[in-house]
């Protein structure tokens, strides 16, 4: 904490203790049990050394926690509702209204300005981590300040979207902390919005994420803005695989820029000892197109197939738990910290 505060400006530090620290009489209309069925399917955990090279040249070796075995939704009864904060359907992008309205902007933006080379050199910039210095804690309660314009389900402060992610997780995998955990920090990417970080324009950080360097797939939301990205114009980049191989696996395919891939550079490069199906859920977690259509799978890999089925499962809960339940933060708080503290350093580079 004593980091934070001697790098931010004091106004960054006016962290919204009441809305916190209330606990607000709940309108949920999700419901959500323990799990109740047997544990002993889940595999014992073993570490093995991996190493998460990718395309962009970084380089870090980092303890694998192989997880638990994946058993589908044997014993998960996280029901899940039909009706989002703003009483509309969830990912509803053609209700009228005027927040559709601004998202339906905001995708017009995203899609002209996300070019191949445009993420080539956020990802250099960012990737050095030289923004600040400060705990996963004080990046939780950072992201407070920062509205998601892209996100036609949440009217919520961040970090209540990144409890009710958590708990909700918690509740049906009470034994998987690790998911807990990336439940908590996947969205942390979104401080790239906070001046700190240069205050970076919302199409660079939040909304649904797709693949640079091969052909927009038709499943995108909004695809029809992206006649008038400058991609369009290369012959390459616009045959279904583009610049890559079939199979190459998602670690060599260039994202949009935004929120996923550098969080995911930042639990990778402050060596993280989350198992790599986390840094996967939070690096594709906005991968819409993939896990919601099934497309661009011709890129992945064996691993990106295993993977899957763990961001499937955090999906349910990163998607349907935007609903009006208020979580006490100050209650809950302190097995986070146990978690943070387990799998991360005290101090992170962002
Ligand atoms: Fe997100
Ligand atoms: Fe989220």
């Amino acid at each position: 904490m004593a980091m934070v505060r001697a790098l931010f400006p004091s106004q960054y530090l006016c962290m919204n203790k009441t809305k916190n620290n209330a606990q607000i009489g709940s309108k949920r209309s999700i419901q959500v049990s323990c799990r109740s069925s047997n544990q002993e399917d889940l595999l014992s955990q073993r570490q093995t050394s991996y190493n998460h090279g990718d395309e962009f040249g970084l380089q870090v070796e980092v303890e694998e926690k192989k997880v638990a075995s994946f058993n589908g939704n044997e014993g998960v009864v996280f029901e899940v509702s039909n009706i989002n904060a703003f009483g509309q359907s969830f990912r509803d992008y053609n209700a009228k209204s005027e927040r559709q309205k601004s998202v339906e902007e905001f995708y017009r933006v995203q899609h002209i300005n996300q070019t191949y080379d445009y993420v080539t050199k956020m990802r250099k910039e960012y990737g050095k981590l030289n923004k600040i210095e400060m705990s996963i804690w004080d990046c939780c309660e950072l992201l407070n300040d920062v509205v998601d314009d892209s996100d036609p389900d949440l009217d919520e402060p961040q970090i209540e979207h990144l409890l009710q992610t958590a708990e909700a997780i918690r509740k049906d995998y009470p034994n998987e902390d690790w998911l807990h955990l990336t439940g908590l920090i996947h969205d942390l990417g979104k401080v790239l919005l906070h001046p700190s970080f240069g205050e970076l324009p919302q199409w660079a950080v939040v909304g649904d994420t797709f693949p640079l360097g091969c052909a927009f797939d038709e499943s995108i939301v909004h695809h029809k803005y992206f006649k008038e990205n400058q991609d369009i114009n290369n012959m390459i980049y616009n045959t279904k695989n583009g610049v890559y191989e079939e199979g190459c696996g998602l670690n060599k395919v260039v994202m949009s820029w935004g929120h996923d891939d550098y969080m995911y550079l930042v639990a990778k490069e402050n060596g993280t000892t989350l198992p790599y199906a986390a840094l996967f859920v939070i690096r594709y977690h906005s991968f819409y197109a993939l896990h919601k259509s099934g497309a661009y799978k011709h890129l992945m890999n064996e691993e990106d197939k295993e993977n899957m089925k763990w961001l499937n499962i955090f999906n349910k809960y990163d998607l349907y738990s935007k609903s009006n339940v208020r979580i006490d933060v100050e209650k809950v708080k302190p097995y986070y910290l146990s978690l943070i503290q387990k799998y991360f350093p005290k101090i992170l580079r962002w």
